[in-house]
């Protein structure tokens, strides 16, 4: 079996100020330390960053952000780039979240330049794809996956595809209490793993595939423990400390 290390990612979205974040980081940081084997990123909005950069110095614990711009700097409002992220010691960042691709018309375009940018600067790019529930019933969902993998890490070196972090999310189980059965999620991560390794067999191997979509206690032993799932994107219940504890510790068992 390949040593996948798992990793389980707190999306925060756009939750929590910084007085909000320090009581969660009071709550999650004393029991973080017995969590066993597994990397715990916890992604909080932009301006919590360097609250919870400062509050996890010492535990094993690493920052991401949401979203990144491509270009270094220039004149792009309201955006922020990967040297001002690394600067604050952020480690990692979620690209192409579903609701960017829906409300802020994230394309693949821009992530094709996104992904091999924070691989550049030494973050962890954590890749979302999934598809539709429409998608899913008109049986398109491989066809989804195949275009949101090929296009978006089109432009990754062989040599990196396996440090990126791959987050399967199927549309309708986001925050919908819906989660995919372990089937389905077990088939559409071993399909994403299958195109990874259209490019290279062992970064198929290597590369960490997370499942997405109402990952909670009571089902994250179940997800967790299938053959392809390498780990949690989590959502509403990672802003509630013991739930997000719960998740991790199923993940590093
Ligand atoms: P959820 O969100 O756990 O609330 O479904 C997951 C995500 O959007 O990453």
């Amino acid at each position: 079996m390949p040593d996948r290390r798992p990793l389980v990612a707190a999306n925060w979205k756009m939750n929590k100020t910084n007085a909000e974040a320090r009581e969660f980081m009071d709550a999650f940081l004393p029991a973080a330390g017995e969590l066993g084997d597994v990397d715990v990123v916890v992604c909080p909005p932009y301006t919590a960053l360097q609250t919870v950069v400062e509050r996890t110095r010492e535990a094993p614990v690493r920052v991401g952000a949401q979203n990144m711009h491509e270009e270094d700097a220039g004149a792009f409002t309201g955006e922020v780039s990967a040297p001002m992220l690394l600067e604050l010691g952020v480690e990692a960042v979620i690209l192409g979240h579903s609701e960017r691709r829906q409300h802020f018309a994230e394309s693949d375009a821009a992530l094709a330049r996104k992904v091999p940018r924070a691989l550049a600067a030494g973050l962890v790019p954590i890749l979302c794809v999934g598809e539709t529930e429409d998608e899913r019933e008109a049986e398109e969902t491989e066809r989804k996956l195949r275009q949101q993998v090929q296009a978006d890490l089109a432009a990754v070196d062989v040599g990196q595809l396996a440090d990126v972090v791959i987050a399967y999310e199927p549309i309708w189980a986001i925050g919908t209490g819906k989660t995919a059965t372990p089937d389905q999620a077990q088939a559409a991560i071993g399909f994403v793993r299958a195109l990874v390794g259209d490019r290279d067999a062992g970064a198929a191997q290597a590369v960490r595939i997370l499942y997405g979509g109402s990952v909670d206690p009571s089902n994250a032993a179940e997800l967790l423990g299938l053959p392809d799932i390498d780990g949690a994107l989590v959502g509403g219940a990672s802003l509630h400390a013991d739930r997000f504890l719960a998740i991790a510790a199923a993940a590093g068992t």
